[in-house]
Order: structure tokens, then C-alpha cells, then sequence
């Protein structure tokens, strides 16, 4: 019997696709957080989940209503993992920091604190951050270039682990009759002089239950490569296809062993955005409404700044290298692709299109106006400008994606988001868990008990590479 996947889920309560919130009983108040994190919560442990994952971003404003909702406002990530803490009891929570702003001392306490709350359930996922506007949010002029962070990063790790030492296993005495407290030999400094991160330690929190919290990392350059191989438990890669996924694993893996690491210590999480229902015509039917929901340039949306510059068919034509006075490039949102454009559009047009009948169930017509499903240049525009890892089916189709990823060596695990809350995501961990389960690719939802996330996701002590 082969190990079960690593698979949490990525929580974003506003849904994790543009027009999730759009849909028919989504959720779409983020003052009203509370209640959907406290079901989302119940849902995935009682499902068996491994963990609960909170992205994060430093900034706001209103081009993000039409890019990414979800970002516009909501829980902070430390925030809704220690919220959430106090409705579970076996699912792991796993809470972003973003290094390039944060103090390496307040991150270290309170993970720390949700370690120790939790009995050892605490995760965190260093990022560096992609969003100019968060400097000014922090005092800052500009945000860092690439290297700059990076060398933050690397530091800031070093940091955790010191003060995560801070305190060995038995150096809490508490000897009441001899009124020892602690044994100050077991009290270590952290004494961290890096070039940018600098801190004395000891932390003020007793030692975590894991010792080391796990350390999740999400990025896509070379230094965030390196990073995720040589410091990181888990790394979340961004690889849009099966074979950007094998090679990026390898890649991963190919690092990790050259730094002295174990291939298998750093385990690699895919996305994915699995569309659930009971058969799979069902399911292309919700995203064929996610695509027509998808936010274009026209009506009020196009008046607005700011808004997205590839929501047109004349963008689409642009990056598909239509020619200049090609007439597709006036089509109407609604009007059906005809066979003639299809061909125009290129390689990377078929390639779409093939995919859309198979994630939408949409075709193109050869006349142009086709019965059932016809493609419209709407479903073309909204798929290309909003890419999302898609899989779309019933729970037999969900479960055979999971199972050949794995087979394929193209993920150890994955973080599932769900295209709109509460919906979807429980179509995932009412149908497709059960499946996944019964394939032994999720461990038995009654499990877990008492184990801290480390050994969830069977993860190695750390060894300093
Ligand atoms: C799967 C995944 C999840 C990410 N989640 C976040 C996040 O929650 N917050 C954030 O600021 N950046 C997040 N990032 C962005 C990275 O921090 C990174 O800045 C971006 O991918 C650019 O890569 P680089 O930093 O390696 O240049 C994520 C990236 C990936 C691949």
C-alpha cells in the first residue's frame, strides 16, 4: 500500500475564481468571515484533510474586485489560524508570512504560541511577496528586488529555527518542592547578525510542541527555488501542466540532493481547483457559468481604471498573433467562434479550445451558430485571461487526476481551492474525499488524534543541509 497524498486545502472564503462569488449561495461578505472559516474548518477535518492553508497580501485597492476578489479584504492569515485553532482538534493550520515585511521575532512568538496552543499543529508559509503597493503600507519607498528579498528570506528562516530552540525539551523544570522553575543552561540564545535580519532571542514562549514548525514555501523564481529545496518542508509550485510539474519536482528534488538533502524532505504541493459534481456534464456546467461570469471589458467594467488590460478579444487576438486587421478582433463577447476563426487563432488557440471542451464541455460550430454548448469569444476571453488549474468531474474524474499526478511523480500532495465557498468545497470533501480515501490517496478522516503536523505530513527532522 503506497503513502497517502499530502492534501490541505487553501482557503479563500470570497472563492478562489474571480466569479465564484457570483455564483447562486456563494459566500460574499467578508465581514461575515467567521462563520464560513468555522464550517470550512469542521468540513475539512472531518473530511481528513492534512491542513488548512491562508494565503496572504499586504495591499489592497480596487483593481483587485476584477483580478483577484478574494484579495480585496479579508481575515489575516495568524489571524484566522488562531480563530480557527479553537473549532478544530486534528487538522494542521497553516498561516503565510510574508518575510520581506515581517519581524522575524513577532513571527517566531506567535507561531510559536499556535504550536503550543494547538498541541503542535502550526505551519508556516514564507513568502516574499509579489505586490509593489505593500511597501507603502509598511513605511517603505519601494518593495525589495528579488535578491534582496531573497537574502531577507534566507535569514529570516535562520532566525525562526534559533528561536524556535530557544528552550530545550527538559529545560522547563518546574520542581515546585525545591522551587525550580527552569534550568538556566537550557535557555539559549538566538544571536542571529545577519546583514539584514538581526535578532538576540531568547523567545518568550515555552518551546513548541514540534520543535521545528513546519516551513512551507511558495515561489517561482531561482532563489525561491532554492530556498524551497534547501530550507522548506513543503514547496507550492505553480506548474500549469503535468510535464512543467514533473520537471519542476525534479528540479526541486535535484537542489535539495545537491545541498546535501534528502530528495524526499522536501514535499512538493501542486494547486488545484477541482470543480465537483455528481456527474461530469454537471460539473462542465459550473465552469461553463464561471467563464460567463468572468468580468470583461464592457458595460460599466470598462469604465472603471484600473481594469484588467486582457478582458477584450482584441488582447486575446494580440496574444494568440492574429494579424492587425484580422475582423475577429471586433467579434461581440456572446457570438459563437466559427471554425474559420478557430483556425486563426494558432496552435495556442487549438490548444484552448481543446481544453475548454474538455474543463466546459464548449465547442466550436462549423457554421458558427451551433446547438447545444457553442464556444463564445465571452468563454475564449475569460479562460485566457483568468488561467486557474482546473479538473473538473465527478469524484472518479477528481480522484484519477490526484492518482496520476502522484504516479506520474508531479506532486506529493496538493492544496485544493475551491472556485466558491461553501459549494464547492464541500462537493470536494463530500464526494471527491470519500474517493480519494478509498483509493488510499487521503488518510482516514477519523485519524490524526493527537499527532502534530509534522508527523502528518511525515516529515523528516530537520537536518541543517
Ligand atoms: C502556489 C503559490 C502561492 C503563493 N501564495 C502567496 C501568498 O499567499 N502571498 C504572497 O505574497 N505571495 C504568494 N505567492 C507569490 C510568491 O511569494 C512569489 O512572490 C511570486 O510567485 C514570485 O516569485 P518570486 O518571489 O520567486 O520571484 C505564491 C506563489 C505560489 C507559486
Amino acid at each position: 500500500m503506497t503513502e497517502p497524498l499530502i492534501i490541505g486545502a487553501m482557503v479563500r472564503t470570497l472563492g478562489a475564481y474571480p466569479s465564484g462569488w457570483r455564483q447562486p449561495g456563494a459566500h460574499r461578505d467578508p465581514a461575515a468571515d467567521a462563520a464560513i472559516l468555522r464550517h470550512i474548518a469542521r468540513e475539512g477535518e472531518d473530511a481528513g484533510l492534512d491542513y488548512l492553508f491562508f494565503g496572504d497580501w499586504l495591499a489592497t485597492g480596487p483593481d483587485l474586485e476584477f483580478r483577484d476578489p478574494y484579495l480585496l479584504a479579508r481575515i489575516d492569515p495568524v489571524s484566522a489560524v488562531l480563530f480557527l485553532a479553537g473549532v478544530t482538534s486534528r487538522i494542521g493550520l497553516i498561516a503565510t508570512v510574508n518575510t520581506t515585511y515581517a519581524d522575524p521575532y513577532t513571527t517566531a512568538r506567535s507561531l510559536a504560541s499556535l504550536d503550543v496552543l494547538t498541541g503542535g499543529r502550526a505551519g508556516v508559509n514564507l513568502v516574499t511577496g509579489a505586490e509593489p503597493r505593500a511597501a507603502g503600507n509598511h513605511g517603505r519607498d519601494a518593495h525589495a528586488d528579488n535578491e534582496t528579498r531573497y537574502d531577507r528570506a534566507e535569514e529570516f528562516v535562520e532566525a525562526l529555527r534559533r528561536l524556535w530552540d530557544s528552550w530545550d525539551e527538559d529545560a522547563w523544570i518546574a520542581d515546585a518542592a525545591r522551587g525550580v522553575l527552569i534550568d538556566p543552561q537550557g535557555l539559549r540564545a538566538a544571536d542571529l547578525q545577519g546583514s539584514q535580519v538581526r535578532v538576540t532571542g531568547p523567545l518568550n514562549v515555552a518551546r513548541p510542541p514540534q520543535g521545528q514548525i513546519p516551513i512551507v514555501h511558495a515561489g517561482t523564481s531561482p532563489r525561491s527555488r532554492a530556498l524551497a529545496a534547501t530550507e522548506a518542508d513543503l514547496a507550492l509550485t505553480a506548474a500549469p501542466t503535468l510535464a512543467d510539474a514533473i520537471a519542476t519536482r525534479r528540479l526541486l528534488r535535484d537542489i535539495a540532493a545537491e545541498a546535501g538533502r534528502s530528495p524526499d524532505a522536501v514535499k512538493v504541493i501542486a494547486p488545484v481547483l477541482p470543480v465537483v459534481a455528481d456527474t461530469d456534464a454537471d460539473a462542465r456546467r459550473i465552469v461553463e457559468r464561471l467563464l460567463a461570469l468572468v468580468p470583461l471589458a464592457e458595460g460599466h467594467q470598462a469604465a472603471r481604471t484600473a481594469f484588467p488590460p486582457n478582458r477584450t478579444v482584441a488582447a486575446l487576438a494580440d496574444a494568440f498573433d492574429v494579424a492587425a486587421d484580422d475582423p475577429l478582433r471586433t467579434a461581440a463577447f456572446d457570438r459563437p467562434v466559427t471554425a474559420a476563426e478557430a483556425v486563426r487563432l494558432g496552435e495556442r488557440g487549438a490548444a484552448l479550445i481543446e481544453r475548454l471542451a474538455g474543463i466546459a464541455g464548449l465547442r466550436v460550430s462549423e457554421s458558427g451558430s451551433a446547438s447545444g454548448d457553442p464556444l463564445t469569444w465571452r468563454h475564449l476571453v475569460a479562460a485566457n485571461a483568468v488561467p486557474a488549474a482546473f479538473v473538473v468531474g465527478d469524484a472518479r474524474t477528481i480522484a484519477d487526476h490526484f492518482e496520476t499526478w502522484r504516479d506520474e511523480g508531479a506532486a506529493d500532495g496538493f492544496n485544493v481551492l475551491s472556485a466558491f465557498q461553501p459549494a464547492q468545497f464541500e462537493a470536494f470533501t463530500r464526494h471527491a474525499a470519500p474517493e480519494l480515501r478509498r483509493r488510499g490517496l487521503l488518510r482516514d478522516a477519523a485519524e490524526g488524534e493527537g499527532e502534530t503536523l509534522r508527523d502528518r505530513l511525515r516529515i523528516s527532522s530537520y537536518v541543517d543541509a
